[in-house]
């Protein structure tokens, strides 16, 4: 097949694990027999520098026309100034907002090998495949207003807005029950129904949504409680659905127990057009440039990419299984363990020489 993507490379260690990817993808196309363009762009901190805004027009238009896109992380402590008016973050919320992602998903699962990585008990993390299904284009991310005053007593504040429309519920509650169907049929819905008003209606709208679902096992939990729960009882998860916010701190737990942030991918998708895929973790500033960032959840997100985007779920799958054996094998980047450790490109290539020896 013939597809093109667009690379977001970003700040940090995003061009670092974005190349990974690439030859993850390059690997593919000779062994399948696909033709996949990659054009790479400027995003976020690297943007700001060249063009004076972290998304111009024309990146983003090029993301929109085509069939996916890739993203490595943005942001780092030069564009930290909290007075200054760009930021490399603008651009990612951008780009999920005006393609329309209002779905981010989160695959959680340990690999038994790992478990030393973790520093969770191991007994804990045995049988652990969540899917944590986060809003991403509503919630306090986006609500206005947002903004800064002074009140009448000279008191500096500050101000955000947590709003969640009945629509932005009922889809993305929708979404959780039809991912959980090819699943354990669980779903976990997240919120703050007890102080949080955009919270009860995400409830309501949650309850009705679930009756539509009869066969689905479904549930409510708070926040506080899931965090909890997330390191006490991990495997009794299957699907999590929540807020964009929520979602975000929630995944960042999640991905301590599989041992390292840096294997986490994720997959943003929309009801149509290209989806968006990018590793859960940043840019890592203290890292970048050594050649030591951990570069799998960078190449299971291009996985993601293959199955949702270019619906090659053959070729996912072939990536998903070397990215396993390399870990079987014992190949570690230094965030999974302390000695006798690989660079990025000595991972990349010992998961790319793992490709192709599971294809029938
Ligand atoms: C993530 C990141 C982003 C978010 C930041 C970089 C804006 O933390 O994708 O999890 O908060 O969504
Ligand atoms: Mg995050």
């Amino acid at each position: 097949m013939k597809a093109r993507i667009v690379a977001l490379p970003g700040d940090g260690i995003g061009p670092e694990v974005t190349t990974a990817a690439e030859q993850v993808l390059d690997k593919v196309c000779n062994l399948f027999n696909h033709d996949i363009k990659i054009d790479e762009r400027l995003m976020g901190g690297v943007s700001i520098d060249k063009n004076g805004i972290a998304l111009t027009e024309e990146t983003l238009a090029d993301c929109l026309d085509a069939d996916a896109v890739l993203l490595g992380a943005v942001g780092g402590p030069k564009w930290d100034d909290p007075s200054a008016k760009v930021r490399p973050e603008q651009g990612l919320l951008t780009l999920r907002k005006e393609m329309g992602l209002f779905a981010n998903l989160r695959p959680v699962s340990t690999h038994p090998k790992l478990e030393d990585s973790s520093p969770l008990k191991n007994e804990r993390l045995k049988g652990v495949d969540i899917l944590v299904v986060r809003e991403l284009t509503g919630g306090i991310y986006f609500g206005e207003p947002s903004c800064r005053s002074v009140d009448q007593n000279g008191n500096m504040y500050a101000v955000d807005s947590m709003i969640y429309l009945d629509y932005e519920v009922k889809r993305i509650v929708q979404l959780a029950c039809s991912l959980a169907k090819g699943r354990q049929g669980k779903v976990t819905s997240v919120d703050k129904a007890n102080v949080l008003e955009s919270s009860r209606l995400w409830r309501q709208i949650a309850t009705e949504v679930a009756h539509d679902h009869p066969n689905i096992s479904f549930n409510h939990l708070l926040v506080d409680a899931a965090a909890m729960h997330l390191i006490t009882k991990p495997s009794d998860f299957d699907v999590l659905v929540t807020s964009n916010l929520f979602g975000d701190i929630l995944t960042d737990e999640a991905s301590v127990l599989t041992g390292s942030m840096g294997n986490l991918p994720s997959a943003s998708v929309g009801k149509s057009g290209p989806g968006l895929y990018e590793p859960i973790h940043g840019s890592a500033p203290d890292i970048s440039g050594k050649g030591i960032a951990n570069p799998i959840g960078m190449i299971l997100s291009a996985a993601l990419l293959l199955r949702y985007s270019l619906k090659l779920e053959q070729e996912a799958k072939c990536i998903e299984a070397a990215v396993n054996l390399a870990l079987h094998d014992g190949c570690r980047t230094i965030d999974l363990q302390h000695q006798n450790t690989l660079s990025t490109k000595q991972m990349t290539k010992a998961i790319i020489d793992r490709m192709g020896n599971n294809i029938t």
